[in-house]
């Protein structure tokens, strides 16, 4: 047994989550955690709603709330989001707990005690009426790339690059319009070039494992040629204060987002252990140094993940050129692979919340069976290289391949076996076709394992689904609904005994991709329909004294092993109902016309 973390990006709380977001980090984290879990290892899944940042007080500014009342109702909404899409999350937590911010807090002291961060002088901007510090996001000007004017301090829209409100031209505060005036300003700066030769070994030794997607080592070892100090903490009024003297009372002065936003796999491990009541409990997976951690994410968040998160935990570790020792969190481990996934577009266009072209995952499962979608993303979704959700392709999948293949099997067994027998019938004399059926049904659980266990999503159910095809040809081939002389009752109940061993496999193996369904398939062959348990909601009171919460937590101890389990015989089963719904054909235009786009000659979609 290996503790494993599965670490998942941390998606912002400043709007809903859209099936992008859910494609990139969701199902693939959760079809590997379940996976992980039943193959007999020690899971501990992690995440959180990434709560501090400038993309939280623009939301906040929008809507006319507090950057915290924002979060409390963003939070909320992705958390039942994720749950509803069935993450099995250890804990699903925040960023704005007290737990979180001490954790942060401990980490920046431990850095900074051994070293690793330069105080420079930077110019900053205050405002000449008043006084007061202007933090980036509030002055606008024209971008100094892109040359597009309302471009933000701290990034340009338009072309996405990261700024400094200095560079901005012809800048202006956008509280009143003034010339901000530019003064000097201090900032810690982590000290990569110090971390850059334990960087460079850590991921050469990651290489050598051949296990991470080529290009994710590569993006990953190219920009360490180009590494330079980078501010971590930034001119702006939300966020965790700096915990030195002088700047934990400074209100404008903040620890950047993605400093504190990566620590957020520690601390919620660490939330996780207080509220299991054994606090230390979170050492085995991060101290251990044979325990695995896995991070889950969109390509978007690779550097933050091969390289700012490694370099801090390195340098609290004290394993850069600077020496140092350990923290009271001991020597962290640092990440086994990097999983980055690519973008996930939809109709052939970039899902974007501002421009309306976008399906909220609420939206989603409000309208559709969380399997359907977690099949398409699995089968079909964004794992190597970018891919495009449309309409049609996931009625053709869901149709075609869960109702057609997997659901239609389930059902007439089930259907077969109630009607002959009412319950599983004992095989009498096996024949070669017979054994043949079995073995291929009980050799996916190798072959699928083993490609979940190195990230090939896609050819695992590629693979899960070749061999409910062959199930589907066995049945076939072998009419069980012409066996009907009482002479041949032995070989019905032999041929329907074999067909449920070999559901009751493949319900096993396709367990971690649809789980919903895998608990209704257990159920239609006369089980208690609890092979995938489920996560759940629960509110919780902030373990510190802060405001309460609710996070995603649940019990995954009755999970079931990863081998075949032989089918009992004599459980009674009933008439089955379907276990998916088919989708109309009309579903592909009503959606389209959500989203205003109509189907040109009944092939690509155009705008309106
Ligand atoms: N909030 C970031 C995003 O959505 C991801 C943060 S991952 C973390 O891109 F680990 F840093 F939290
Ligand atoms: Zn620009």
């Amino acid at each position: 047994m290996t503790r494993v973390l599965s670490a998942v990006a941390w998606p912002y709380a400043n709007g809903p989550r859209h099936i992008g977001h859910v494609a990139g980090f969701g199902v693939p984290s959760d079809v590997f955690s379940r996976y992980m879990r039943m193959a007999g290892h020690d899971v501990l899944m992690v995440s959180g709603s990434d709560e501090h940042g400038t993309p939280i007080l623009i939301a906040a500014d929008e809507a006319g709330l507090t950057p915290q009342e924002l979060a409390d109702r963003n939070h909320r909404v992705i958390a039942e989001d994720l749950a509803s899409l069935g993450l099995a999350y250890d804990l699903y937590t925040r960023t704005t707990t007290r737990n979180h911010h001490a954790v942060v807090q401990e980490m920046f002291r431990g850095v900074h005690d051994n070293g690793y961060f330069v105080e420079r002088t930077t110019t900053g901007a205050i405002s000449p009426s008043t006084g007061r510090t202007l933090p980036d996001r509030y002055i606008e000007g024209t971008c100094p790339i892109c040359k597009t004017p309302g471009a933000r301090g701290d990034q340009c829209d338009t072309c996405g690059n990261q700024l400094d409100p200095a560079d901005l031209i012809d800048p202006r505060s956008r509280i009143n319009g003034e010339v901000p005036e530019f003064v000097e300003t201090q900032h810690f700066f982590l000290d990569l070039p110090a971390l850059a030769e334990a960087l460079g070994a850590w991921l050469d030794e990651r290489e050598a494992t051949g296990l991470w997607r080529p290009n994710v080592i590569r993006f990953s070892q190219n920009i360490l040629e180009d590494i330079r100090p980078r501010a971590m903490t930034r001119d702006i009024d939300w966020g965790i204060a700096v915990p030195l003297d002088g700047w934990r009372e400074n209100p404008t002065k903040k620890l950047y987002v993605w400093f504190d936003a990566v620590i957020g796999y520690l601390s919620a491990s660490i939330e996780w252990a207080r509220r299991t009541g054994d606090p230390d409990a979170w050492r085995t997976w991060w101290n251990d140094p044979e325990a695995l951690s896995y991070y889950f994410m969109g390509k978007d968040n690779i550097t933050f993940h091969s390289q700012i998160w490694p370099a801090e935990l390195l340098a609290y570790d004290g394993r850069g050129s600077r020496g140092g020792e350990p923290g009271e969190y001991g020597v962290l481990n640092l990440p086994t692979e990097v999983v980055s996934s690519e973008f996930l577009t939809m109709e052939g266009r970039k899902l974007s919340s501002s421009k309306k072209v976008v399906i909220y995952v609420r939206d989603l499962l409000s309208r559709y069976q969380p399997d359907a979608f977690r099949y398409f993303v699995a089968a079909a979704g964004p794992e190597a290289q970018d891919s495009d959700f449309t309409w049609s392709e996931f009625v053709r999948r869901t149709n075609d391949e869960l109702v057609a293949g997997w659901g239609n099997l389930v059902n007439r067994t089930a259907s077969m076996i109630h009607r002959s027998f009412g319950e599983i019938p004992a095989a009498g004399e096996l024949t070669d076709a017979d054994r043949a059926i079995l073995q291929t049904a009980e050799q996916a659980f190798d072959v699928v394992g083993g490609l979940i266990a190195r990230h090939r999503q896609k050819a695992a159910i590629g693979e899960a689904m070749r061999a409910v095809g062959e199930v589907n040809k066995y049945v076939s081939d072998h009419e069980p609904w012409k066996l009907k002389a009482p002479e041949q009752r032995e070989r019905l109940g032999t041929v329907l005994h074999v067909v449920a061993q070999c559901v009751a496999d493949l319900n096993l193996v396709l367990a971690p991709f649809l789980p919903f369904s895998a608990n209704a398939v257990d159920a239609a062959l006369g089980g208690t329909g609890e092979v995938a348990p489920m996560p759940r909601i629960v509110e919780v009171e902030d373990l510190d004294g802060g405001a309460g919460y609710p996070i995603i937590t649940g019990d995954y101890t009755a999970t079931p092993r990863w081998e075949r389990r032989a089918v009992v015989v004599g459980t009674p089963v009933g008439k089955p109902a379907p276990v998916f719904a088919k989708l109309d054909a009309a579903v592909v235009e009503e959606e389209l016309e959500r989203l205003g786009l109509e189907v040109a000659d009944g092939s690509a979609a155009s705008p309106v």
